[in-house]
């Protein structure tokens, strides 16, 4: 039977083979990168990530360890995406568009596909404020929770690398689409009236569409906005029929075009 110390000492020497062995992955990654973007290929490619699990699933077939193999394999290949994605980005992806758009389940797919941080503007005043938003509008009105959307978005001048979820109406004001623009590519969420409702009719948390969760003024405010969205707008990206991961992928192409 070997001594403790003995079997430590082979632990000791395993890290130090994965840490050289996960350090030669890591340049493997920045090679494929270079190469990419050399031959004007697309840095993240899912297909590629799920050939790479099929491929794991194989090789451990009949291990002991299976199930924790493949769990290591999932936080090697995030940071894999986390390195792709950083060549990529780097600074943050800000999503608007109206309300119902579909910012927030498109910036948690998103998020995850390129192993970004995620920030949901409404979450963060809601938080601060320490009440919801439709209360932030009862008691304050709206002018006041415009500033704290202002506020948070000034907070985030100094990050990089997030995607961030705005409120639908955080385009309204000039100060914000310039704030936006200095740290970030602005995508824009479109979604025709019609689906915009399917999205939003079970929701008590707009105060702006409360009392009006009709086509005609969705219809009616989406017009008033338009002008608004469109300065803003580095991309735009239309929902209506799409799966969030069509949505993704159309971002993330066109992000990689525009450099
Ligand atoms: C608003 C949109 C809401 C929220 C607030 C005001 C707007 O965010 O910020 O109710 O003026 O369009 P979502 O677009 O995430 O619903």
């Amino acid at each position: 039977m070997k001594d403790l110390e003995m079997i430590r000492e082979s632990i000791g020497q395993c890290d130090d083979r994965i840490i050289s062995a996960l350090a030669e992955r890591m340049q493997h990654i920045e090679e494929v990168i270079e190469y990419k973007k050399k031959h004007g290929m697309p840095i993240l490619q899912p297909e590629q990530e799920k050939r790479q699990e099929e491929v794991l699933e194989a090789k451990l077939e009949g291990s002991r360890y299976k199930e924790e193999i493949k769990d290591i394999f999932s936080y090697i290949v995030r940071n894999s995406r986390k390195l792709q994605a950083r060549s990529l980005f780097e600074h943050n992806i800000f999503l608007v568009g109206f309300m119902g758009a579909g910012k927030t389940t498109v910036s948690k797919y998103l998020s995850a596909m390129l192993a970004l941080d995620r920030i949901e503007m409404d979450e963060i005043i809601v938080q601060k404020e320490g009440m919801s938003i439709a209360s932030i509008f009862e008691e304050y009105g709206e002018e006041y929770f415009r500033n704290c959307e202002s506020n948070t978005l000034m907070e985030l001048r100094k990050r990089a690398q997030l995607v961030v979820s705005c409120g639908g109406g955080i385009v309204l004001r000039d100060e914000n689409i310039a704030n936006m623009k200095k740290s970030g590519r602005v995508v824009l969420l479109t979604a025709t009236p019609e689906t915009t409702l399917e999205r939003v009719r079970d929701s008590d948390e707009r105060p702006i569409l409360r009392n009006n969760m009709n086509v005609e003024f969705i219809a009616g405010l989406m017009e008033k906005r338009r002008e608004r969205y469109m300065k803003a707008a580095d991309i735009i990206v239309r929902t209506d029929g799409k799966t969030v991961l069509e949505v993704c992928e159309e971002i993330v192409a066109a992000l990689s075009a525009e450099g």
